[in-house]
């Protein structure tokens, strides 16, 4: 006997239960995005694989390892599906000229795919939130995305969420950084674990992210990058932290924070909780001046960061604010002929209302479609019979309170009826 088919590994289906809380929680999303300007853009999944070796950097572990790339087999392009949408939102905005009239604030949500271990709060497709401001130099956007983070939380009710920010300073200090760093790790390639050592050439950045305890003495003591930061990149950096004092946003600056994409400069941040796990980092983000230039466009400053809708939820779940189930309004019964004809014209009838009408499809006794309605979590039954039917009328059963009486209702006064029971 042949098996029953499986998701792929790290790729979740969502469930009706769940998918209504992301429902509402994608409501939510929209309205606190337009609260802050942002307008939205909605990329492809699927873009040439050159986009993200150029974006996110080529020793990278997304780029190295973590990409879903394929030949189209149809005309050997070499394609992969998007690890992030920061390359591809900055694609669009060159393909289309959108910044041609000034800067942009735009946003997108939607799946993303990286070839990592599936865990808890870890998947192969997971979700994205992503916000990006274009054509601005800062430090106000920085520290309004840092804010309007802190009023998703807020809105949301969530707490445990950290801030942790650092500056990664431009491009010559931090090759001067890394020239130093290069040198002190090589003196003591003795203590490098196989990763490290890995890195050493490529990415020497990242080991200063490695979490072995037999490196954390010398990672700690390794030159810090805030030591060769110029005028300028401190200026910005106070700048964003005077803001984020004035509302009251406490944040702790780690100057370990490198983040795992290279188009970074200056500003980068991440809202951490311990709630969750390892997998606790729920938004992360930074400045990217870079990027547009270094995808083929005139020079212009950016910002921008994402949120990971699962672990969002999980915590948003945890600290008890998961979305009531939906139900409809109405569920309709019928039982005839004549009576099955007709209950097709009240629900119809009904949604013209606005009401949410589950009709019942399937036939079934009465005593059968009841229990359908019941479970349905509908707040209303409409039983209709052949009687009824003949007398352009329904019975209307409030389903969820004891104290109220079935009735007959004729079907012009129908929806009047429901909305005095519904709301009143
Ligand atoms: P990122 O740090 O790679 O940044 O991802 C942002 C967030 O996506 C993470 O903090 C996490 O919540 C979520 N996330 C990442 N990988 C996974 C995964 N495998 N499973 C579940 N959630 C995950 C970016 O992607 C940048 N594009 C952010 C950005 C936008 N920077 C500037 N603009």
């Amino acid at each position: 006997m042949s098996q029953t088919l499986q998701a792929v590994r790290g790729m979740n289906d969502i469930l009706p239960e769940e998918a209504e809380q992301w429902e509402e929680f994608e409501d939510m999303l929209r309205d606190w995005l337009r609260a802050y300007a942002y307008r939205p853009i909605r990329m492809p999944l699927v873009e040439p694989t050159p986009l993200f070796a150029r974006a996110i950097g080529a020793a990278t572990d997304i780029v190295e390892k973590e990409m879903y790339s394929f030949i189209d087999s149809l005309n050997g392009e070499e394609l992969t599906l998007r690890p992030e949408g920061t390359a591809g939102c900055v694609r669009a905005v060159l393909q289309h000229n959108l910044l041609y009239d000034g800067p942009k604030r735009l946003c997108y949500l939607g799946p993303m795919f990286r070839h990592e271990r599936p865990q808890k709060g870890r998947y192969r497709q997971f979700h994205q939130v992503g916000v990006e401001a274009l054509g601005f130099a800062g430090p106000d956007i920085d520290a309004e995305q840092i804010l309007m983070c802190q009023r998703l939380w807020d809105d949301l009710g969530l707490t445990d969420i950290r801030l942790e920010i650092n500056s990664l300073g431009q491009v010559e200090e931090r090759s001067r950084h890394r020239a130093d760093l290069l040198a002190y790790f090589e003196e003591r390639s003795e203590l490098l674990d196989g990763d490290a050592k890995r890195r050493l050439h490529s990415n020497p950045l990242r080991i200063l992210d490695s979490k072995n305890p037999a490196m954390q003495e010398m990672v700690e003591a390794a030159p810090k990058l805030i030591e060769y930061l110029g005028e300028e990149s401190l200026a910005h950096f106070a700048g964003v932290q005077a803001l984020l004092k004035d509302a009251g946003i406490p944040c702790r600056i780690n100057p370990r924070l490198v983040r795992g994409l290279d188009y970074y400069n200056l500003t980068v941040f991440e809202w951490v909780t311990d709630r969750l796990g390892s997998q606790g980092t729920v938004c992360a983000g930074g400045r990217y001046d870079g990027l547009i230039a270094q995808l083929g466009g005139k020079p212009q400053p950016a910002c921008g960061f994402a949120l990971g809708i699962e672990r969002l939820l999980a915590l948003w779940r945890e600290q008890g604010g998961a979305a009531p189930r939906i139900a409809p309004d109405v569920y309709v019964v019928h039982q005839g002929e004549q009576a099955y004809r007709f209950a097709f014209r009240v629900a119809e009838g009904l949604r013209d209302s606005g009401f949410a009408v589950q009709l019942h499809c399937g036939g079934g006794s009465f005593k059968a479609q009841m229990k359908r309605a019941d479970a349905s979590g509908a707040a209303l039954a409409v039983i209709i019979g052949d009687i009824e039917a003949a007398a352009n009328e329904v019975s209307l059963k409030p389903l969820r309170d004891e104290s109220k009486q079935q009735r007959r209702v004729a079907f012009d006064q129908l929806a009047e009826a429901i909305g005095e029971l519904l709301f009143d």
